[in-house]
């Protein structure tokens, strides 16, 4: 993968991949939206003490350290299960500035990343991770989630991602009343996951994107 690192409008960095030509999260600013789509829209959903997280494309470690950030303010257990078919290399994951933004100590978010692949690491009390280098159109779910980050490039640039096989197989593998929140509204994806069985729920997007969606297991 060719990538450059760029500098979003809120003044966090993001990755730009240069052979999709697409960024992992929007230029209006990469915090602002993952904090948008993530946590106020998918994190803050889930009342239960103990959660399971499933995501999809771990990329930059972002939303993975916003999650630990809110895990530790409000006290609740987060067992955090990321994919990513392309883990990024140190030269790109190291001069990301999340950690002075989010002003938390840089030895979180490297933990985070240089945590062995395919095991289980305590980060602290309250968040545990486990990173899975693999390709989300083959993995087997082993877990149920009470939530899952469905982060993948979009439906223009990876629609072998969006399918009805995946969706299917993420409503399987969630708890009753579990989340599947996304940054994308397209009616054709928000479809595809009505036909799986979710509800579906549209709420305000981040800067520069009218809706998101989230489609609930109920
Ligand atoms: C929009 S970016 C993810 C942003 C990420 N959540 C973050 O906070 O930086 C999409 C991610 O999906 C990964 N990806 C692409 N194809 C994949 C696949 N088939 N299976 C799993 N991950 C994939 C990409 O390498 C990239 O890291």
């Amino acid at each position: 993968m060719n990538n450059n690192i760029i500098l979003t409008d809120d003044g966090s960095n993001s990755i730009f991949n240069c052979n999709i030509k697409e960024s992992y999260h929007s230029r209006y600013g990469a915090i602002n939206e993952s904090q948008h789509v993530f946590i106020n829209y998918g994190l803050k959903f889930v009342s239960k003490k103990e959660i399971k997280i499933f995501e999809v494309g771990f990329g930059t470690g972002l939303n993975a350290l916003l999650s630990y950030i809110y895990c530790e303010n409000h006290k609740i257990k987060i067992d955090y299960q990321t994919i990513e078919k392309f883990p990024l290399k140190k030269a790109y994951y190291s001069p990301l500035n999340f950690s002075d933004q989010l002003k938390i100590k840089k030895n979180i978010f490297t933990n985070l990343h240089s945590s062995k692949w395919e095991s289980k690491l305590e980060i602290s009390t309250f968040f545990s991770i486990t990173k899975y280098a693999q390709d989300l159109n083959d993995f087997k779910h082993e877990f149920y989630y009470d939530l899952v980050y469905f982060d993948a490039f979009s439906p223009e640039k990876q629609p072998e991602l969006w399918t009805e096989k995946n969706f299917k197989k993420l409503y399987d593998n969630l708890n009753y009343n579990g989340i599947l929140i996304t940054y994308c509204a397209k009616g054709l994806i928000k479809r595809t996951l009505k036909k799986v069985g979710f509800k579906i729920y549209s709420f305000p997007g981040p800067k520069g994107k009218r809706e998101i969606t989230q489609a609930r297991k109920i």
